[in-house]
């Protein structure tokens, strides 16, 4: 039997070897989070190869592990904090390993340290099969800065979903490439917050969309998928989207993106642009920046930084509320501009004809100023 103190101690708990071949999930693991409503455990079942959630309320998860756990499963092991203890069930005898390691001091909170919504240490498969995780859940290496910008990114698009007052969202991506953000996404709304989420990534790359499309139906995340597209020209799905996000859509991928949003009145847009090249092709001297135009690297910059302004300025003038803000640290990423965008007023024209003008004096085009002036 086991010791109902274990389980009260536990914040993790795993139960493997199920007692017959016909039992319907082959691994069952849960973690204890605190949530809006109170704390809870997060079960996640396999079966296969498909991950089911629940969460169940703290209060009912002994009821529910005496009913699905103990009686059919040969392994079971909780973690705590600083400690571990297996149960192995044999042939009606039931043997009970303690050990002084497990988790170090961890709080419950969905949102706990600042910048890491998402954990090391954290049991997601699909983060292991998408090469963000070790198989034993540790960041590999080389992932370390987009984990980085994947946290920062979630808690960004967090504070912006609690104003809604809902228990669904719908969020497209553009660019979304190998897709740790959008995974993210649908990850910490669907599981960790219960909510219904339906999460579309569009890409170019049909072969890497297979690959995500693979992984989601994998551990059974319904509301995810992934669609090949060329945003600049294909039709794209999707009604009654809350948010528009990019990360590092590549040149104007990115005024797409915002132009897409734009034209569906979108409420909330985050986007961080990368490798604008656009102005960079087009601009010439034509005045009292030309100082700015002498040197490639530095035209290079003032490029970059000239269209992301332009964006933001357009943004403004097609209703939003705009902040550009540094996403996260240089150190993880150069790209680490961020436009932050939520739509609160009627459009107005103050910032176009400026635009307009300087596009006129320096010979410059803008992919964004172009699609909402065409
Ligand atoms: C630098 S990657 C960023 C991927 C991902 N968002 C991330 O941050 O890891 C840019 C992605 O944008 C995609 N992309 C570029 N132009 C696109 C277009 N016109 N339509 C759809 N995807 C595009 C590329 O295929 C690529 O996967």
């Amino acid at each position: 039997m086991t010791n109902v103190q274990d389980l009260q101690k536990a914040l993790k708990m795993t139960a493997s070897k199920p007692v017959s071949k016909q039992m319907g999930f082959l691994r069952i693991s849960a973690r204890k989070v605190q949530l809006k409503n109170g704390i809870f455990w997060q079960v996640e079942q396999f079966k296969n190869n498909q991950a089911f959630h629940q969460n169940i309320a703290e209060h009912d998860f002994l009821q529910w592990y005496q009913q699905n756990i103990q009686p059919n499963y040969k392994q079971v092991c909780f973690v705590g904090e600083n400690w571990s203890v297996t149960y192995l069930y044999s042939n009606g005898k039931c043997k009970r390993l303690e050990q002084n390691n497990g988790l170090s001091k961890q709080n419950l909170s969905a949102n706990r340290q600042k910048n890491y919504i998402l954990q090391e240490g954290q049991n997601i498969p699909a983060f292991v099969d998408l090469g963000v995780f070790t198989k034993d859940f540790k960041i590999v290496q080389s992932k370390y800065d987009k984990f980085k910008q994947i946290n920062r990114f979630i808690e960004i698009v967090d504070d912006a979903f609690k104003t809604y007052n809902k228990q669904s969202i719908t969020i497209l991506d553009f660019g979304c490439g190998k897709s740790y953000l959008t995974f993210f996404i649908y990850y910490y709304f669907a599981v960790v917050k219960g909510v219904q989420a339906n999460i579309i990534g569009y890409d170019l790359k049909a072969d890497v969309v297979e690959h995500c499309n693979q992984i989601a139906q994998k551990y059974g995340y319904t509301g995810l998928k992934f669609v090949v597209a060329d945003v600049t020209k294909d039709k794209l799905e999707g009604t009654n989207i809350d948010m528009v996000v990019s990360l590092h859509a590549c040149d104007v991928a990115t005024d797409y993106a915002l132009y897409y949003a734009i034209s569906k009145g979108v409420k909330h847009i985050f986007s961080v642009p990368c490798c604008q090249h656009e102005i960079n092709l087009s601009i010439q001297k034509g005045g009292e920046l030309d100082c700015l135009l002498n040197y490639g690297i530095i035209k290079e910059r003032v490029s970059a930084l000239l269209t992301d302004s332009i964006r933001a300025m357009l943004l403004e003038d097609c209703g939003y509320s705009v902040d550009v803000l540094e996403f996260v640290d240089l150190a993880h990423s150069p790209k680490n501009l961020m436009l932050r965008c939520c739509k609160t007023k009627q459009p107005t024209a103050k910032n176009t004809p400026k635009i307009k003008q300087l596009m006129q004096q320096y010979h410059f085009e803008q992919r964004l100023f172009a699609l909402l002036n065409k």
